[in-house]
């Protein structure tokens, strides 16, 4: 596996809306090993695929009790509203306060082409939330509710 470098702002991919995978292959299965290798030696819990530069409808995210690996994914927003404040490992140094609801049904394709869905709640609601939005070109600096910076700190 190789860890793949991370793109940061003011990248200009990084704003830019994914296209759907259409091929499930080997190169799409090696994508994803990286793209774990790399959120996990940044120490990151989720990863879209334009911060390391291919602009595919492709997120993955891993907490301490779930792993999700989506592709062409589609989002419904459930539960209640809720604020939340992130770090994001394409923006340096910086917290963002968005808004975010407390559930989402995920619906998309494994890495075999399979359809699923399933509901989720609490920290991979959230999570999930954050990287969906990587796949429009939208970032947590884009329309949040306060900014923090964190340099030094983390
Ligand atoms: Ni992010």
């Amino acid at each position: 596996m190789t860890i793949l470098d991370v793109l940061t702002v003011p990248n200009p991919v990084l704003s830019q809306k994914c296209d759907p995978v259409t091929v499930f292959d080997k190169e799409l299965q090696q994508l994803i090993d990286d793209m774990f290798e790399t959120m996990n030696d940044s120490k990151g819990i989720g990863l879209a695929a334009p911060q390391v530069g291919v602009l595919m409808q492709l997120f993955i995210c891993k907490t301490e009790t779930d792993r999700v690996v989506a592709i062409n994914p589609k989002l419904e927003y459930l539960g209640d509203e809720l604020e939340s404040e992130e770090g994001c490992l394409s923006i340096p140094n910086i917290l963002a306060v968005v808004d975010r609801r407390s559930q989402v049904k995920l619906t998309a394709k494994d890495v075999n082409g399979k359809e699923f869905s399933r509901v989720y709640d609490d920290l991979m609601a959230i999570v999930i939330q954050h990287e969906f939005d990587h796949l429009v070109g939208k970032l947590i600096t884009d329309c949040p509710l306060e900014i923090k910076n964190v340099e030094g700190d983390i």
